[in-house]
């Protein structure tokens, strides 16, 4: 089997949580031949270096700081390869494009970017170099959501009239994690992409018009202008309309990082999930009341060893895919001369776009949290999305 280089660029939350235990993993079964991690700071390469000590992973900086560092680590890169971005929501876009200029095959975590434009020139880009590019939308994995996307797929739920979401975190996100880069986002873009994906993964429609609305009180008081939660009439082009809730100011004490759920009202039958209480929830002296969802990812003792630790869960499934799927390409190609390779690239990948978050799909996410960010700063005047995604106000 042929192995990919993988180069992550961002060292935090995610990068520490999921993405390196995954690669860490795939690289185990032989699919990975070299993790390397760019980040702004040396620190956060020694600090990943501690973390991971079983793994020989090579950073950029090689000192102090450099805030470009991520783009000597993507030149040199060796191919076959995968760059991972998982950096701040802002700078999705001009790292994915320097990316795929250099034809590396890419995975962005979500939303893939801000705005329909940088969409469509990752798009585009993509498809003049013929690489693959994936938007991490891990519930996409989730069996809840993906059974409800089977029911209503196979015409079981009949056709969907209206639904809502909701996906609030814990207070720790704004004013821990992403202090640094909070004002730049909001709960809308940053949770909401996940559910607005998810009602375009099961039915399959288009967002016509958006109407939000949003609240600035807890972070301001802690001198971030930021908002504390979000809210959308997202109206797709069916005439269905799903309202979704967004806040990251949950108290430390909610027992889970993410209340979430989603529940949607279709004319043959609902679906109705309450994707954080799975009712698998522990009490522990160490962690207190815990609401544990076994399904994200989590560590298990491995079948092999129980000496060893095994993460599983649809974190993980998603970057697996697209891991799988870049393999797959590499393998069908190795031995074809370069026009040969060129076609049968072009052919997986219109064949993956079909059922995959490549930026055909991902645009969707990005285009109503474009008109929603829209649509908050005119306090609830509505954005109307056109035959291509773009929002406007009249
Ligand atoms: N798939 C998911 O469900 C999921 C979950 C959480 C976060 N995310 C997304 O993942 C991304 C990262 O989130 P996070 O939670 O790890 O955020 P974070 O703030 O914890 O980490 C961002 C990292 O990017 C680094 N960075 C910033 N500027 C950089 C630069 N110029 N060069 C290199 N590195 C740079 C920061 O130093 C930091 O290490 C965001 O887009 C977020 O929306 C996805």
């Amino acid at each position: 089997m042929v192995k990919l280089n993988v180069t992550v660029i961002g060292g935090g939350m995610i990068t520490r949580q999921v993405i390196l235990p995954t690669i860490i993993q795939e690289k185990k079964k032989g699919k990975i031949s070299s993790i390397v991690v760019a980040s702004r700071t040396r620190d956060t390469i020694e600090q990943l270096i501690k973390l991971f000590p079983d793994v020989n992973i090579k950073g950029y900086p090689e000192k102090d700081q450099d805030s470009h560092a991520w783009k000597t680590a993507i030149k040199e890169t060796e191919k076959p390869s995968i760059i991972i971005i998982a950096t701040p929501d802002d700078l999705h876009a001009e790292m994915a494009l320097f990316a795929i200029e250099h034809s590396h095959h890419v995975i962005v975590q979500k939303p893939l970017c801000l705005t329909v434009n940088d969409a469509y020139n990752i798009m585009n880009s993509a498809k003049e170099k013929v690489v693959y590019v994936f938007t991490d939308y891990h519930k996409r994995h989730d069996l809840s959501l993906r059974a409800c996307q089977y029911k209503y797929r196979k015409g079981e739920m009949g056709e969907v009239l209206c639904g809502h979401a909701w996906h609030e975190q814990r207070r720790e996100i704004p004013l821990k994690y992403f202090r640094k880069w909070c004002e730049k986002s909001s709960p809308f873009e940053y949770l909401g992409t996940h559910y607005i994906d998810m009602f375009y993964f099961i039915t399959g429609l288009k967002p016509v018009k958006v109407v939000a609305q949003g609240q600035k009180k807890l972070l301001v008081s802690h001198g971030i202008n930021a908002f504390d939660s979000c809210e959308g009439m997202i109206t797709w082009n069916n005439g269905a309309v799903l309202y979704l809730q967004t806040s990251w100011i949950l108290p430390e004490k909610n027992p889970c990082l993410s209340n979430q759920g989603f529940q949607i009202t279709c004319t043959e039958g609902e679906f109705r999930a309450d994707n954080a209480n799975r009712n698998s929830n522990f009490s522990t002296t160490k962690d207190g009341y815990e609401l544990f969802n076994p399904y994200f990812f989590k560590p298990y003792l491995d079948w092999n060893s129980f000496e060893d630790t095994e993460y599983a869960g649809y974190g993980a499934d998603s970057i697996v895919q697209a891991i799988d799927d870049c393999i797959k390409i590499t393998e069908q190609t190795k031995n074809l001369n370069k026009e040969l390779a060129f076609e049968k690239r072009q052919k997986l990948l219109s064949e993956f776009e079909k059922t995959r978050p490549l930026p055909n799909q991902a645009i969707i996410g990005v285009s109503v949290i474009e008109a929603g960010k829209m649509s908050m700063i005119k306090e609830g005047k509505p954005v109307f999305l056109d035959d291509k995604l773009f929002p406007h106000y009249d």
